[in-house]
């Protein structure tokens, strides 16, 4: 193509994000009625969204003719509620957390600029890397997936931009230690991105840090314990002088009107999120109790569990999945994954038992 040279460098390169597989998709593939498929591919909530989220989003759709709050204040007063952090320490993006990922890449990336990501870890990082011109910098996770501060530490250089750490991580459902964290924080001089998606899961919480350290910015998202995923909202809490900037840089209207109405109303709503938790933590003992005898299951403190089905591969087992209409994640497209793991959501207790039952006959 005569343009193509006018790509920015590496954007030919980028591998393309695989997303779990959608429900129409299987039920095409494998000729299965649609309502049969159970999904547990996405880490989405099973029990759905908050009632009154969902009516807050059809009451707002009468006055949808109008653009929203450009700074989307009345959702961040309710972020701030549920944070606990001032409304000049958050900030929100109309396209999930990865769009939070996005604009903060905005904010620090120059050409040369590298981004140190602890591998296997959720994808977007390194994509949202290359496509903003940086060199990904992987950093093996040890065989229980945790994170090493001395190894992270030591591929910082003077051109480190970033350093992601999802906790619970993404696809092995651990979270990282605070005091590993610390150290990161303290002695690499560069911005440190904590994805915390699946923290409403956990007992693990690093938000608070953000009072301690200038250079911590918490990624947070709509999309997991609040059911909302597909409005595609994220919020981040950060230091009072990031949130300024990204105020500064963000797309306008970032967050649509129909989200922000369904994102107080979801905040409000504490009888859901509870069920919601409540659902997670039972499933993940039903899970890991039914699978414990089949194959290796990794402790999760996030809506899903890993499961490493060695000696079969992973793509075989989901497919065979697949096949019963069950969707899971082949963690194989994830880089430093191998080839034998799988992610699954936590399901309802009657998704959870099919899963274990198809798993048994399979395995
Ligand atoms: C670790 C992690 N971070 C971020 C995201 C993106 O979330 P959102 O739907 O808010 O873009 C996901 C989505 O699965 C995730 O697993």
């Amino acid at each position: 193509m005569r343009f193509e040279k006018l790509l920015r460098p590496g954007v030919k390169e980028i591998k393309e994000y695989v997303p779990g597989k959608s429900i129409e998709e299987i039920a095409r593939k494998y000729g299965l009625a649609p309502d049969k498929i159970i999904k547990l591919g996405s880490n989405e909530n099973p029990l759905g969204a908050s009632p009154l989220a969902v009516a807050a989003i059809k009451e707002r759709t009468g006055k949808i003719h109008l653009y929203p709050p450009s700074d989307a204040l009345e959702l961040r007063k309710a972020l701030s509620g549920y944070t606990g952090y001032q409304v000049n320490n958050i900030v929100v993006s109309g396209n999930g957390m990865d769009g939070i990922i996005d604009t903060v890449m905005r904010l620090f990336m120059k050409a040369s600029a590298e981004v140190i990501i602890p591998i296997p870890t959720f994808l977007y990082y390194e994509i949202a890397t290359l496509a903003n011109g940086g060199t990904p910098v992987f950093v093996n996770r040890d065989e229980n997936y945790n994170i090493s501060a001395k190894e992270i530490l030591n591929k910082v250089n003077e051109n480190t931009k970033l350093i992601f750490i999802c906790s619970p991580n993404n696809p092995s459902g651990n979270t990282v230690q605070e005091e590993e964290l610390r150290k990161i924080l303290e002695s690499a001089k560069t911005i440190v991105f904590v994805d915390e998606a699946y923290a409403d899961f956990s007992e693990c919480n690093l938000m608070g840090l953000v009072r301690e350290y200038e250079n911590l910015i918490v990624g947070r998202t709509f999309s997991k314990a609040f059911g909302l995923a597909g409005m595609r909202m994220g919020y981040a809490v950060a230091p009072e002088w990031v949130c300024r900037e990204y105020m500064k840089v963000m797309t306008p209207f970032s967050l649509d009107a129909l989200s922000i109405a369904g994102g107080i109303a979801a905040l409000k709503d504490k009888e859901h999120l509870g069920k919601t938790i409540e659902n997670v933590n039972k499933g993940r003992i039903q899970l890991s109790k039914g699978l414990t005898s089949l194959c290796k299951v990794y402790p999760s403190e996030a809506n899903f569990i890993m499961i490493d089905v060695s000696p079969r591969k992973a793509g075989e087992v989901s497919e065979s999945l697949l096949k019963r209409g069950i969707i899971v994640r082949d963690c194989t497209s994830f880089r430093g994954a191998g080839e034998s793991l799988i992610r699954i959501t936590v399901g309802t207790q009657e998704q959870n038992r099919k899963v274990i039952e198809a798993l048994s006959s399979i395995i």
